[in-house]
C-alpha cells in the first residue's frame, strides 16, 4: 500500500514536472519570427484631426493579436517609429543590414517588418535587392490606426505571420501584406490613398528572389548616391531638372508623361546632363505598360538615356541608386533595368 502511494506521488510529480516541459517543447517547435517595427499607420494613434502614424509600440501592436502565438514564436525590436514618408536611405541601409544580420544569425526562420503603407513598396524593393537569404521577409501595414475600433492592422499582422511560417514562402521575393493579401516587392505599388486594400500589382519584367546568390552588397555602405525624380506634366518646366543637376545628383529619374515622354526643353537639358555624367532614367507617371526604348518616341541610345522597363519612378530611383554603387557603365545599368540584377553583374 505504502509503495502504491509512493508510486502515485512519483507519478503526480512527474506529470507536474513534465507537462510544462512538453508545453515549452511544442512552443519551441514553432517557427521563430523576428519582428522589426518601423512605424506607419499600423502603429498610428488617433488625434483630433485624424491620427498620427508611428506612435504605438510594437509590443502594443502584437498584444492586440494573441492568436499570433499559435503560428510562431515571436520576438521584436522597435527599430524606429515614423510615418513612412520619413523613410530615407540611411534607414533603408541600416534596416537591410539588420535583416541580413537577423537571418544570418541562424536563430530565426523569418523576418516581419511593420511599416507605413505610403512608401512600403520602396522599402520592400530596396530590401529585395539588398538582403540575401532564402528565408521569408514580409512587410505589413494598415490603413487605420492601431486604436481605431475597426483597425485593419491585427488581421494583416495575422495574415503576414501565417504567410511567412509556410514552407511556400521560402525563396520568394520580399513580400508586402495589406488588405489581407500578399504582394511581391517587384510588382507591388500603392494606388489608393484610402482603400483598406491600397496595393495593386504591375506585371514585372523580372523577379529577384532574395536568396543568397542575387542582389547588391551594402555591408560597407553608409550612404547611397543622390538620385532625384522629376515629374512630367503638360507645359513641363525645366526648373526642377535644373535644380537636381545643380545639386550634384548622380542620377535623375523622370516620371514622364505617357510612354516616358519629355517635352523638348526637358529633353535638351536632360541630354546635356548626360554629357556631364548624370544617368537619366525614363520612367512614367502612368502605372501600367512600362517604358521601353523599342517602339517609343525617344531615341534612348542616341541621347544616352535608360528606359525603366516595368519599374515606376520610385522603384527606378532605388535601382539606379544601388546600380551607381556598383558601376557607371550605362550598358550594365540598362541591363539591370531590362533583365534584372545578378551577382555577376553587380560584382563585376
Ligand atoms: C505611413 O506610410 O507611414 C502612413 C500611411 C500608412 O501607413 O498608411
Amino acid at each position: 500500500m505504502k509503495h502504491k502511494f509512493q508510486f502515485f506521488v512519483f507519478l503526480t510529480l512527474a506529470v507536474l514536472i513534465i507537462a510544462p516541459c512538453q508545453g515549452k517543447t511544442s512552443g519551441n517547435s514553432l517557427p521563430k519570427v523576428h519582428v522589426i517595427a518601423t512605424g506607419g499607420t499600423i502603429a498610428g494613434t488617433s488625434t483630433d484631426i485624424g491620427y498620427e502614424a508611428g506612435k504605438a509600440s510594437i509590443e502594443t501592436i502584437l498584444q492586440a493579436v494573441p492568436e499570433l502565438t499559435q503560428y510562431a514564436e515571436l520576438d521584436y525590436e522597435q527599430f524606429c517609429n515614423i510615418g513612412s514618408q520619413d523613410m530615407n536611405e540611411a534607414i533603408w541601409l541600416s534596416l537591410a543590414k539588420r535583416v541580413n544580420q537577423v537571418l544570418e544569425s541562424g536563430l530565426y526562420d523569418a523576418v516581419l517588418i511593420s511599416h507605413g503603407t505610403d512608401t512600403m513598396e520602396e522599402t520592400a524593393f530596396f530590401l529585395n535587392l539588398t538582403t540575401h537569404s532564402p528565408k521569408p521577409v514580409i512587410l505589413v501595414g494598415a490603413m487605420r490606426p492601431s486604436d481605431a475600433e475597426d483597425a485593419d492592422g491585427p488581421l494583416n499582422m495575422l495574415k503576414a505571420v501565417q504567410t511567412i511560417v509556410s514552407p511556400d514562402a521560402v525563396g520568394k521575393e520580399v513580400m508586402c501584406c495589406l488588405g489581407g493579401r500578399i504582394y511581391e516587392a517587384g510588382s507591388a505599388f500603392k494606388n489608393d490613398t484610402h482603400s483598406l486594400n491600397p496595393i495593386s500589382e504591375v506585371p514585372a519584367d523580372w523577379h529577384l528572389p532574395h536568396n543568397a546568390n542575387t542582389g547588391f552588397t551594402i555591408d560597407s555602405l553608409e550612404e547611397l548616391p543622390e538620385v532625384g525624380i522629376v515629374y512630367g506634366y503638360g507645359s513641363n518646366s525645366t526648373v526642377a531638372l535644373e535644380a537636381l543637376v545643380n545639386a550634384g545628383c548622380q542620377g535623375i529619374v523622370f516620371a514622364g508623361v505617357g510612354d516616358g515622354n519629355l517635352n523638348q526643353a526637358t529633353l535638351d537639358l536632360a541630354s546635356q546632363a548626360v554629357q556631364k555624367g548624370i544617368m537619366i532614367v525614363r520612367s512614367s507617371r502612368i502605372a501600367y505598360g512600362g517604358v521601353y526604348t523599342e517602339g517609343g518616341e525617344v531615341d534612348d541610345e542616341k541621347l544616352g538615356f535608360i528606359a525603366s522597363g516595368s519599374l515606376n519612378a520610385q522603384k527606378s530611383r532605388i535601382l539606379l541608386m544601388l546600380a551607381l554603387t556598383a558601376t557607371h557603365d550605362i550598358d550594365t545599368i540598362r541591363s539591370y533595368f531590362r533583365h534584372g540584377v545578378s551577382t555577376q553583374q553587380v560584382n563585376e
